[in-house]
């Protein structure tokens, strides 16, 4: 098996993988693995923008305060003061590496309000901030040389050893071959699990390969029950996903049933304007309740060429679907959207396994609780890079990476005839997910998908050869086990909190704790 040592390995190309591939480059060499390629990451599809308080009416407290209101009491409040603190610096590295923060006609930026925050703090290049983001680290990225991106890699799994993280064995879907990536710090930024459901505003790619490899390395996974949904995801659920940002009810769109009623106020004062579960939640129901296929979001009260401006990109996809937004209803429902748990790391970023760091959606700081505010993942994904990079640089992990045993791995060449099974198992996991795994839960149907979804990780791991996997019945497994595990979290909690809402448990617990997984491997 081919060895390439590097001093940092990056697993997951998106804004914390790569803020923190700059920011450790003045160290040593790193190596950034890419699922796919730079445009496919959720990073790349982030809209809305980043929170940081920066107006004179604008406080930290009141960030905190919005932060903490949102996340619905699980959060850590000492991580939310210090991110919300830290956030001004954070956007100042961001501007000094060329990201164009839109501006308004004055030369102020723009600030942006979303759902959940009570000022206007949303910095944002129009509606395709994390786009603008990705453009902008990447090109800071090709002027290091101590940066080498590797695109189409799959990580496999964490190299661990004595409960210590040397590394990743990984999967070169062009060469077609195992490596072994042996490397003192590794960051996992491989992002969220969206893909897991079927209603969901994520890339495909977003199949919580980064829960499973910690979850098998032995990490300690926390609140993975919280799987936050968008309420605007536009309501054309085929092949193509498409994001509605919270951005657009923040400048005045509201949303309708299909007989124009506004119905959000029956559920909370605060109606297109409150936290991101209570809206989703409010919309499902009345879809229930009513057996509708979607609601509507409606902006006609702007004018066209205001709409074309501020949402360029979400204007011309409404466009291409013969939706004029300056005229037309937009048909929306939610869709899942954000993983608010993750691998449990401290506000370092630093994991329960030394050597192991993780940053952005697959970890969980504390930061979000059981609901994160809007526009608050670009931030948390940022500082905690920025952190991680701090930190991993000072630790002296000097030992010899050569004595590291490795297992021989194989990888099987894609089988067709299996693979039409795997894509049909995929497919079950998303509808399971999705129908029992919701916006609203009971154990009952926990119990059921459960069940289910352990059937078929047994069908899947009886497909495959002793020491063989091939890459579909790998993401099928990453897909299965994270689903598990959020079963399980889903079954741990007693209580209905956030984005977690089961109608066996309506109440808050008066104290809650965080759920909590994880596996003891076998040493190897
Ligand atoms: C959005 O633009 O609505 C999404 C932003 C976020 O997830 O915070």
């Amino acid at each position: 098996m081919e060895k390439i040592e590097t001093d940092y390995l990056v697993i997951g190309g998106g804004i914390a993988g790569l803020f923190f591939a700059l920011e450790v480059s003045q160290f040593g060499p790193v190596s950034v693995l890419l699922k796919n390629t730079f445009n496919s990451s959720s990073s790349w599809y982030a809209q809305g923008g980043i929170s940081c308080v920066s107006s004179s009416e604008d406080t930290f407290e009141s960030h905190l305060s919005d932060t903490l209101k949102a996340g619905d009491g699980l959060c850590n409040p000492q991580v939310v003061k210090s991110f919300v603190e830290e956030a001004p610096m954070r956007i100042k590295d961001l501007i000094r590496y060329g990201v164009p923060f839109t501006k308004d006609e004055n030369g102020n930026y723009d600030l942006g309000l979303e759902a959940g925050h009570s000022h206007r703090r949303i910095f944002h290049v129009k509606d395709h901030t994390g786009m603008a983001i990705i453009e902008a680290l990447k090109k800071e990225v090709k002027k290091r040389s101590q940066i080498r991106i590797w695109e189409n890699q799959l990580a496999v799994d964490l190299i661990v050893s004595k409960n210590n993280c040397f590394g990743a064995y990984v999967y070169d879907k062009e060469k077609k071959c195992i490596k072994a990536f042996l490397s003192p710090h590794t960051l996992l930024s491989t992002g969220g699990c969206g893909a897991i459901y079927l209603h969901t505003t994520n890339p495909n790619s977003a199949t919580g390969d980064g829960i499973a490899m910690a979850y098998r390395a032995g990490a300690i996974l926390k609140n993975m029950e919280m799987i936050q949904f968008h309420p605007t995801c536009f309501a054309q659920f085929t092949a193509q996903k498409f994001l509605i940002s919270e951005a657009v009810r923040g400048e005045g769109a509201k949303i309708i049933n299909p007989k124009g009623e506004h119905f959000l106020k029956a559920f909370d004062p605060r109606a297109e304007l409150a936290p991101r579960d209570i809206v989703s939640r409010a919309i499902f129901m009345e879809m229930k309740k009513n057996n509708y296929p979607y609601v509507y979001l409606d902006i006609r009260g702007r004018e066209r060429k205001w709409l074309e401006e501020r949402f360029p990109y979400i204007f011309s996809y409404c466009l291409s679907q013969g939706i004029d937004m300056s005229k037309d209803l937009v048909p929306v429902a939610p869709a899942a959207h954000y993983q608010c748990g993750g691998v449990a790391t401290d506000p370092w970023g630093k994991t329960s396994i030394p050597g192991l760091w993780a940053a952005g959606e697959v970890a969980c700081t504390g930061f979000h609780g059981a609901n994160r505010l809007a526009s608050n993942s670009l931030l948390e994904a940022i500082i905690v890079a920025g952190r991680a990079a701090k930190l991993s640089a000072k630790e002296n992990r000097n030992f010899s990476l050569d004595k590291i045993e490795l297992s021989e791995r194989v990888l099987l060449e894609e089988n067709r005839a299996m693979d039409a099974d795997i894509r049909e198992v995929m497919d079950k996991i998303r509808k399971i997910m999705w129908d029992y795994v919701g916006i609203v839960r009971c154990v009952s149907d926990l119990g059921k998908a459960k069940k289910e979804i352990e059937l078929l990780l047994e069908f899947l791991k009886n497909h495959q050869k002793e020491g063989t996997l091939s890459l579909l019945n790998l993401e099928a497994q990453n897909m299965a086990l994270t689903a598990a595990i959020i079963i399980e979290s889903a079954l741990q909690r007693k209580e209905s909190r956030g984005a977690h809402w089961v109608v066996d448990y309506p109440k808050k617990l008066d104290f809650p704790v965080d759920t909590q997984v994880s596996f003891v491997p076998r040493e190897n």
